[in-house]
């Protein structure tokens, strides 16, 4: 394939980018994503805070625009992110008890609602484990309404668009030897055994030089995906430049494409101008739109798979 949609389409995988609303008007920026990507992610679009922003009061209007224009271009949608310690609207910010699962769960409800039938993979639940060595959960106002409030949010999300792949959705799990990681898996392997709903789990895969992409990737993967669930990349960039990213990147494909079950890549943002680390380099195009090095090793990496 001469394009990363195309090339990972061989394999029978996606390749997907997240969009933010308000660039779709760049055509440099919508000309590159409608030609390289077949999934698309709203950056900010889903989240809690965007489409609740007052209670029982949605606002789908800018999610709305990314689904319209992903259809009318024959991409596929994952959602972000029906529940997450971050990005809270204000007035969820400050609420406990059973008054906040009963809203946690009313958003789950309504928001999949509304996109019932369109998205591909739900993030159902965004970033409930804790950095460092402890492998447990999170603090936040969402985990002290009780440990079960996962499961709950999954069921939910199951009754409102039992089509849609559910997913748990984390970043630094991609080591397989880190605390976290395993605080996950195991958390899916209870899910799997006591038959919660999960049917997939997302890597997000933000890299750096303090959390480079770990030589164990592949295995990460294959041990999640053998727990009978589907596996993705789904925020990937990698800081840094030249063929030292490149390869990076090459490593990162190369461990998805030896798992059957890693179905997809998701690269966070379109030009290395769009990426959410304002002065970083971390995507696969230049500020220009110019493919770099990194784009070459991608796609080099899905032909040879
Ligand atoms: O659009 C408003 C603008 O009107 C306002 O003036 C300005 C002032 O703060 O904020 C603008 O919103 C910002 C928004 O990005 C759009 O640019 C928010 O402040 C800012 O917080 C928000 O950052 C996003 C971040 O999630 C929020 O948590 C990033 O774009 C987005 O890339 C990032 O994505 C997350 C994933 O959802 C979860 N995993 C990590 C990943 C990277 O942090």
């Amino acid at each position: 394939g001469s394009t990363l949609q195309a090339a990972a389409a061989e394999t029978g995988r996606y390749f997907g980018t997240a969009i933010a609303a308000n660039r779709l008007s760049d055509t440099t920026y919508s000309t590159i994503a409608n030609r390289e990507f077949n999934m698309i992610t709203a950056e900010n679009e889903m989240k809690m805070d965007a489409t609740e922003p007052s209670q029982n009061q949605f606002n789908y209007s800018s999610g709305d625009r990314i689904v319209s224009w992903a259809r009318q271009n024959g991409k596929q949608v994952r959602g972000h992110a029906l529940a997450w310690h971050s990005q809270q609207p204000g007035w969820m910010q400050n609420m406990s008890g059973t008054a906040l699962r009963n809203a946690m769960l009313n958003h789950v409800t309504q928001v999949a609602t509304h996109y019932r039938g369109q998205i591909h993979s739900w993030d159902v639940v965004n970033e409930a484990f804790a950095d460092g060595g402890s492998g447990g959960r999170r603090d936040s106002n969402l985990q002290r309404t009780g440990n079960d409030w996962i499961e709950a949010a999954f069921r939910a999300a199951r009754a409102a668009d039992p089509a849609a792949k559910l997913c748990y959705n984390d970043y630094n799990t991609d080591n397989w030897s880190h605390a976290k990681t395993q605080g996950v898996y195991n958390m899916v392997r209870d899910f799997k055994s006591r038959g919660v709903p999960i049917d997939c789990v997302g890597f997000q895969a933000h890299f750096n030089s303090g959390n480079p992409v770990p030589s164990n990737y592949d295995t990460t993967l294959r041990n999640f995906a053998a727990l009978g669930v589907d596996v993705q990349i789904t925020e990937l960039d990698i800081e840094g430049s030249g063929s030292s990213q490149a390869q990076q990147y090459q490593g990162v494909v190369q461990a998805c494409l030896s798992v059957a079950r890693c179905t997809g890549i998701t690269v966070w943002g379109v030009r290395d101008s769009d990426s959410w680390r304002a002065s970083g380099t971390p995507l696969l195009f230049d500020g220009s739109g110019n493919k770099k090095a990194a784009y070459t090793s991608v796609l080099n990496a899905l032909n040879a798979g």
